[in-house]
């Protein structure tokens, strides 16, 4: 990669930043595009994040940036604005940096999940969801696929407060989508869904227990993963040898590039 001072520079801005492939992965995607764009992780306390935001406005060859953990609640109060996607998840991932230092932000990661079930021919349109997790990225999933007219989500989180509050959420916004916010799986029916999704931290870990119980995953169901790490977690091996389309969790990020220079109209 060159960079001149024709580059358009990009950060991801986290706190720990040792485990950000986001800036690589931009890098790499944007390079095969043509564009002539570069990013950068930058490492900010939480106590120095307005700070930082405060100098990026001023800095004229930057055109925006990706937000991580744990930042990506913060960062609203530092922005002049946010989209519908970020205000409804309660979370921003990326920024754009207007010519004249303003600032909006944005979230991809629903619509990243969506165009990644499209890129394996599944709509989310019409399907009953189980969903495990109610956490940042649970919210993001869940949100995205009310949006595109899922039929039922039925949220299953142990705390339950989360996965109610999120349900309250979604029925305010989609009154059209039957939701359902549960502490455990009990009383859940083997065939009650078309499309299972993993948004929980389960399968990160050797020893993790699967996050839905076996017995409700059945052939006719799409069992999606947000877990990267392994690219095989127990969920899918389950899913794949019941016979069931599979989903992994970097289907939701391949998208993001994309999603990401249509947001800062870089193509
Ligand atoms: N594929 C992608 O593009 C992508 C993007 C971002 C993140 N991720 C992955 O998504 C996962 C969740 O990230 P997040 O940002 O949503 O995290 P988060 O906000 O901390 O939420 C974590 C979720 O996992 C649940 N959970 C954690 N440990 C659990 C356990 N032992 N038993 C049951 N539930 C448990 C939490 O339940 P409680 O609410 O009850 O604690 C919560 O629902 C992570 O693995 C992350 O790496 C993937």
């Amino acid at each position: 990669m060159r960079i001149t001072g024709q580059t358009r520079i990009m950060f991801i801005l986290a706190d720990a930043v040792g485990h950000i492939v986001g800036s690589d992965v931009l890098n790499q995607a944007f390079e095969r595009e043509g564009l002539d764009v570069a990013v950068s992780p930058l490492s900010i306390a939480p106590e120095d994040l307005k700070m930082a935001v405060q100098t990026i406005r001023c800095l004229k060859n930057v055109i925006g940036f990706g937000v991580t953990i744990p930042h990506k609640t913060e960062i609203a109060r530092y922005l002049d604005d946010v989209t519908p996607e970020a205000q409804a998840m309660g979370a921003v991932n990326f920024v754009r940096r207007f010519p004249d230092g303003r600032l909006l932000g944005h979230n991809v990661d629903g619509a990243g999940f969506v165009v990644g079930l499209r890129a394996e021919g599944i709509e989310a349109k019409g399907k009953r969801i189980l969903q495990a997790g109610a956490g940042g990225v649970g919210k993001a999933i869940a949100h995205a696929v009310a949006a595109e007219g899922c039929a039922s989500i039925t949220l299953v989180n142990r705390d339950l407060q989360k996965a109610a509050r999120l349900g309250g959420e979604l029925s305010n916004r989609f009154p059209g989508v039957r939701v359902n916010a549960l502490a455990g799986f009990d009383g859940l029916q083997a065939g009650q869904f078309d499309m299972i999704v993993n948004a929980t931290a389960l399968g990160m870990e050797e020893g993790d227990p699967r996050p839905v119980p076996e017995h409700l995953i059945v052939p006719e169901a799409v069992v999606a993963e947000v877990v990267m790490q392994p690219a095989v977690t127990k969920l899918l091996e389950t899913a794949a040898t019941k016979g069931c389309k599979t989903i992994p969790g970097k289907a939701m990020m391949e998208p993001q590039p994309a999603l990401v220079a249509k947001f800062l109209e870089l193509l």
